[in-house]
Parts: structure tokens; C-alpha cells; sequence
């Protein structure tokens, strides 16, 4: 295993996957990673004050201020690039990135969605799978590429949608899943455990 990795978090909400990422590496007997930075396209993003609290820097602007997607996503990637950072998480960041972005952290950029992907991608997963009957969803751990919720798969984990659910009991237990499964894939990261080879990653 290298050197203990930095990782940035990018939110536009109220981040609760990035807390248990940060949990999750505090919790570690010897340190692997270390979320050094969360950025938010939301200035006042609910998640920004939690990871203030940890000690964590933290940074935002608004995309409505930058003429096009492109601008944005390099200031945000000079930011990024300045921290010297290994991986970056996308948590409810609620931004299309743009190829430039993508191309520069290739296979370092993670997302979690909240489906068993390719089912269900896009806005509103929880929701698509709740109106569609489907008796099992889940969340989905992926690197990112060029398409919207599209990359290689780190890890999934199933939810099965009961009889008297309702899409927010759905939402709270699929998000119980996300707060597992995204800190486990960025503690494989950390160790150097995930190989990617086209579609596939390996866990080695
Ligand atoms: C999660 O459901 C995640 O899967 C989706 O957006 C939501 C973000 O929640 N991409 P939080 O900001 O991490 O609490």
C-alpha cells in the first residue's frame, strides 16, 4: 500500500454520505486516506458546516457565475489539483461533469447512485424504482466516465422494496445501504485494492 491518500468530497447537498466517509476513515486503526477537502457548487449546502466540524477544509462557489460547464469544472479541478489530491468523491454532487474534468481523474473520480445500476439512472432513482414495482433496488458504487451514472462498478448492494413501503421508507433504507457501501469502496481505493480493466474492476 502507497502513501496515505487524499481525497476531496464534492456536495451539493446535505453530504451524508461524505460524513460517513469520513467516519469510516477516522475509524481506522492505521490511516489509509484522509478526506483533506469537500467542495460544494452550493454555498450554503447543509454538508459544507458538517465537514467544518470535522476540521476539514472546505470551499464554494457557485456554477452561476462561470459562463459555461467547462470554465466551472476547471476552476473547481485547479482546486482540486492545488490540494494534490488522489480521489475524488462525488456525494449529492449535483453537477454534469464535463469531459475535460473526467479525462484529467480518469478512474479516480467515484459517485454513489441510488440504484442497482444500469437500472434507474438519472434524478429521482429511488422514485423510478418505487413506480416501477421492481421488488428489489439498491445503490451502486462506480468510477465515473463521460456518461451520466455510467462507469465501471465498484460494489452494489441490494434493498428489497416491501409491501407497505412507501419511496421515502424506500429512500431512508437505500441510504442506510450508501452510508456501507461508499466507505468500504473508497477504503478498497485507499488500499489499493481496485483494479480497473475496461468495464471491470477487480477487487485484488
Ligand atoms: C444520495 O442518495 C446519493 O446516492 C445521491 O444523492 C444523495 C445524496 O445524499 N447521489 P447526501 O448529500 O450524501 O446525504
Amino acid at each position: 500500500m502507497g502513501k496515505t491518500k487524499r481525497i476531496a468530497v464534492l456536495i451539493s447537498g446535505r453530504g451524508s454520505n461524505m460524513v460517513s466517509i469520513v467516519e469510516r476513515l477516522c475509524s481506522e486503526k492505521e490511516p489509509v486516506g484522509e478526506v483533506v477537502f469537500v467542495f460544494s457548487n452550493i454555498t450554503d449546502a447543509q454538508g459544507l458546516e458538517k465537514a467544518k466540524n470535522f476540521g476539514i477544509e472546505t470551499l464554494s462557489f457557485s456554477h452561476k457565475i462561470y459562463s459555461s460547464r467547462k470554465e466551472f469544472d476547471e476552476a473547481v479541478a485547479s482546486e482540486i489539483e492545488k490540494r494534490d489530491i488522489d480521489l475524488v468523491c462525488l456525494a449529492g454532487y449535483m453537477r454534469l461533469l464535463s469531459k475535460g474534468f473526467i479525462r484529467k481523474f480518469r478512474n479516480r473520480i467515484m459517485n454513489i447512485h441510488p440504484s442497482l445500476l444500469p437500472s434507474f439512472t438519472g434524478l429521482d432513482a429511488q422514485g423510478q424504482a418505487f413506480d416501477w414495482g421492481v421488488r428489489y433496488t439498491g445503490c451502486t458504487v462506480h468510477f465515473v466516465d463521460e456518461e451520466l451514472d455510467h462507469g465501471p462498478i465498484i460494489l452494489q448492494r441490494t434493498v428489497e422494496v416491501l409491501q407497505d413501503d412507501t419511496k421515502e421508507s424506500l429512500t431512508d433504507r437505500i441510504l442506510e445501504m450508501e452510508h456501507q457501501i461508499y466507505p468500504e469502496a473508497v477504503d478498497l481505493y485507499c488500499r489499493d485494492k481496485l483494479k480497473v480493466e475496461g468495464r471491470k474492476v477487480s477487487i485484488i
